[in-house]
């Protein structure tokens, strides 16, 4: 069952696109439309349109699209009820509670976060009690104080196959969740269920609005893995989450100190950091440094002081300039990281340490200083030439002229030379980016690890028909009344499970005349809708998107579909059938 549709209009037409998007993206007027720098992927020139006059964005990088609530459910990283209900408080609307589709949906999604809350309690109690007073005293021990342990719900999974477990059973969460949820695994040799986290520490993540949606756990003592964390679930993601970035986030300064553990962060916050985050067990992705550039336009690298530590630090540093932060790297001296340290030297130094890091390109540079001597002239050729490497990738060329000097100082070498090399790198860099471009391009135009239309390589010139013809119908659904073509039109003539699907939901909202793109929310999801939009934006940019040119591909589709039945196609050497049929179509 759908949400009304009425109420789903009333909803679009509170909640104004433009205000909800300029939340997050810079938006400039470009004609009727907005356009600014893609919130989903890293770009420099704006390519995401806002369609303020049809209530929809697309951005022409990245393919991403769709309605206001499809925005709310890529940027939160929430599903097609909650970003509903979102949008819906925000306006003071209420969602229609006696919706089939609202139950079923969303006390999912609660019962993982109280299955979680239960757990996380259920460990936190576990430090405290006196039987497990071992495990209080080893982080204790550590430093982390009884305040510290109950703010960020730190607690204990004791030794034994089945505490949890049983817990959770005995609160009516079937063995299905609780393995689902990460909680337990299911033992290879015996088929039993077990704990996942024994004689560990636990510190619980938060997601954004304080939902616990997964833990992370240290072995007490020596033992392997260290660190176990939570996989992904239904409700959590480890690449788009931060750990402590709900306690963080809100910080004033728009800063954020980025760094390797849970150990680290929680040490910082107690010590008044508060603006400390972590990875969840990875090294840092794209969409992590996206969500943090939401807060922070500074983050201070704060990782490992060993070598494993700094080579992270060079890519953190790469993402997050890539996505316009402002990039600082504090070196921990004397201390393996800053949990080390802020217990060795105390809160006042690390303040220090804070005052004096250095901005990411000074930090690279004395970094590739330590490693070669002037005095020898290979090394020295290797000093420029890492050195131009380097600002190869600096963007503003103020900045890079003013590195230029620098380096010219150090090594002695004519600045001409330097910004020629430099150039050359950047040529470079633009060349090869453009290759990879156009290699995307190209695998994407011939179906290749498309996730959305995957069946499409089997026969690329009948999906492309099938998009077009969905492009033209999504624009002008006015002709799904046409006799002509409604006579032609059936899901049979769609060969792609995607396209098909789209056809049939597009046919059930037949009669609620004008289409509206929020009419399909609820049945696809944000990668799908932004591909959806991209059927509409194809044939946008076609003159032609007459009733007959309509007819002519369903016509075209209806042959296909005849004589995929009569030749039993769509086989696997279908693909290279079409393209035998395309080299002599050439010949
Ligand atoms: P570290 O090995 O630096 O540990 O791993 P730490 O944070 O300093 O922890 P303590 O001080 O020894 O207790 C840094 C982070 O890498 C991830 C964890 O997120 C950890 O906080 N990690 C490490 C794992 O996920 N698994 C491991 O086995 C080890
Ligand atoms: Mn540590």
């Amino acid at each position: 069952m759908a949400l009304p549709q009425a109420f789903l209009q009333e909803l679009k037409a509170r909640c104004n696109i433009e205000d909800i998007i300029s939340q997050h993206v810079q938006l400039k007027r470009a004609g009727s439309n907005l356009v600014g720098c893609c919130p989903f992927h890293s770009e420099r020139t704006p390519s995401f349109t806002v369609f303020t006059g049809r209530e929809n964005f697309y951005c022409f990088g990245c393919g991403a699209g769709g309605d206001v609530i499809t925005f709310v459910m890529k940027m939160q990283n929430v599903d097609y009820i909650t970003a509903v209900t979102y949008l819906a408080d925000r306006v003071g609307l209420k969602v229609p509670e006696d919706n089939f589709f609202r139950q079923e949906k969303k006390v999912d999604r609660n019962r993982f976060f109280e299955m979680n809350k239960c757990a996380a309690k259920f460990f936190h109690n576990a430090l405290m009690a006196p039987e497990n007073r071992e495990a209080y005293e080893y982080i204790t021990g550590r430093g982390l104080t009884p305040l510290t342990l109950r703010r960020f719900g730190i607690g204990y999974a004791d030794d034994s196959q089945d505490s949890l477990k049983g817990y959770l059973m005995s609160q009516g969460y079937s063995k299905e969740e609780i393995r689902e949820g990460f909680l337990a695994g299911v033992s290879q040799k015996t088929g039993k269920l077990f704990d996942m986290f024994r004689n560990r520490i636990i510190f619980p993540i938060f997601d954004l609005s304080g939902n616990v949606i997964a833990f992370g756990g240290r072995i007490i003592g020596n033992g392997e893995p260290k660190y176990l964390n939570s996989s992904d679930t239904p409700v959590f993601k480890k690449s788009r989450n931060l750990y402590a970035l709900e306690r963080a986030k809100n910080n004033p300064e728009s800063t954020l100190i980025l760094c390797e553990g849970y150990m680290d962060v929680v040490a910082l916050h107690q010590a008044g950091f508060t603006n400390a985050v972590a990875t969840l067990g990875t090294a840092i992705t794209p969409d992590q440094a996206r969500i943090m550039s939401r807060y922070a336009s500074t983050v201070y690298i704060s990782y490992d002081s060993d070598n494993a530590g700094q080579r992270a630090a060079k890519k953190a540093i790469d993402l997050l300039t890539q996505v316009g932060i402002n990039v600082k790297v504090i070196r921990v001296e004397d201390a393996k990281d800053p949990d080390e340290y802020i217990k060795k030297f105390g809160k006042s130094s690390f303040e220090k340490l804070l005052a004096k890091s250095n901005g990411h390109i000074d930090y690279t540079l004395s970094n590739i200083e330590a490693k070669y001597s002037m005095a020898i002239p290979e090394e020295k050729l290797r000093y420029v030439q890492e050195c131009c490497d380097m600002l190869a990738k600096i963007y503003s060329s103020v900045e890079r002229e003013i590195y230029i000097q620098k380096i010219c100082e150090k090594s002695g070498v004519d600045p001409s030379v330097i910004r020629n090399e430099v150039e050359k790198k950047q040529k470079k860099a633009k060349h090869s980016a453009e290759k990879e471009r156009i290699k995307t391009d190209i695998q994407r135009e011939i179906g290749w690890g498309d996730r959305i239309m995957a069946d499409s390589s089997k026969n690329l010139a009948t999906a492309k028909k099938e998009e077009n013809l969905l492009g033209i119908l999504l624009m002008r659904a006015e002709y799904l009344k046409d006799e002509r073509l409604s006579a032609i039109l059936c899901e049979k003539i769609f060969q792609c499970e995607f396209t098909k699907r789209v056809y049939t939901r597009l046919i059930e909202t037949a009669d609620t005349l004008p289409f509206d793109l929020s009419l399909l929310g609820e049945y696809f999801d944000p990668d799908e809708m932004g591909r959806i939009m991209k059927f509409v934006m194809n044939r946008e940019r076609l003159e032609n998107n007459s009733i007959e040119v309509a007819l002519e591909l369903a016509r075209a589709l209806e042959k296909i579909a005849s004589e995929t039945v009569e030749d039993g196609d769509g086989s696997d050497d279908s693909f290279l059938k079409s393209l035998e049929k395309i080299k002599q179509s050439k010949k």
